[in-house]
């Protein structure tokens, strides 16, 4: 199994330590993992050229650093996006990161690879605002065509994961047990949501009546997508 993650902070604190549980729960021997760091790994905002969209994603002038985590992405079974809340949202450098996702949105040319893949999205806050990240980052994968997402958001009550209590980091180890069991399982046959079922469907007819971009249109009809269920199972 592959697991490729993005951590929306450099620093590992209570967010990092959350998730590396969860990883440690879904490891075995034979996993590998790919971790990237924002902003390290994704050091530059979107210009908002719209080349990726409109041209081609190599024409992006970051591609070098895009392709590396999108190619992480295309290799993985399951997917995690993890952001301590900021300000009621996710990291700035997390979303300056999904900015240039933009062309692998459903209705650009999403990868294939991403209709049968699992997420994982988890926030923490002091007291208040993981929800609203949460769901916020599993509109992110939801986009890029990943139908099962499992939320996580805690609220630590701290500013760093030294001062989470005790009776805290208890609980983070149990959930963590659960959260892998049950990727685990969603993993066997991830099924979308109506809503993307729905999202889907629009965008293959929109294409269909060639009412999108014509690069786009050319990608759906090349990778299969005009035909049948990308979720189906083969
Ligand atoms: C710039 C900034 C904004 C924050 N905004 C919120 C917030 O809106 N709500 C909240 O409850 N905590 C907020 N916090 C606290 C962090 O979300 C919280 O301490 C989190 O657990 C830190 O995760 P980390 O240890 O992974 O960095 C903020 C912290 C920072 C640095």
């Amino acid at each position: 199994m592959e697991i490729t993650v993005i951590h929306g902070v450099r620093h590992k604190g209570s967010t990092y330590n959350i998730t590396k549980k969860i990883i440690e729960n879904l490891s075995n021997n034979e996993t590998v993992i790919n971790e990237f760091f924002m902003p390290t790994d994704m050091p530059h905002y979107c210009h908002g050229c719209l080349n990726c969209v409109l041209k081609g994603e190599e024409t992006c002038v970051h591609y070098t650093e895009v392709a590396k985590i999108v190619s992480a992405f295309d290799r993985a079974d399951i997917i995690i996006l993890d952001s301590p809340t900021y300000v009621m949202e996710m990291t700035g450098q997390l979303k300056a990161f999904c900015d240039h996702l933009a062309y692998l949105y459903m209705p650009h040319r999403p990868m294939v690879s991403m209709f049968k893949k699992v997420g994982i999205v988890v926030s923490t806050a002091a007291g208040a605002g993981t929800g609203r990240v949460t769901k916020s980052l599993e509109s992110q994968l939801h986009f890029l065509g990943v139908p099962k997402v499992i939320r996580y958001g805690l609220n630590v009550y701290a500013c760093k994961y030294s001062e989470v209590s005790e009776e805290l980091k208890v609980k983070i180890a149990k959930d963590s047990e659960v959260i892998a069991k049950k990727a685990i399982k969603a993993l066997k046959n991830p099924k979308p949501t109506i809503k993307m079922r729905i999202m889907f469907k629009v965008m293959k007819t929109l294409h269909c009546k060639k009412k999108l971009c014509e690069i786009d249109t050319e990608y759906w009809k090349e990778s299969g997508l005009m035909k049948g269920s990308p979720w189906k199972k083969k």
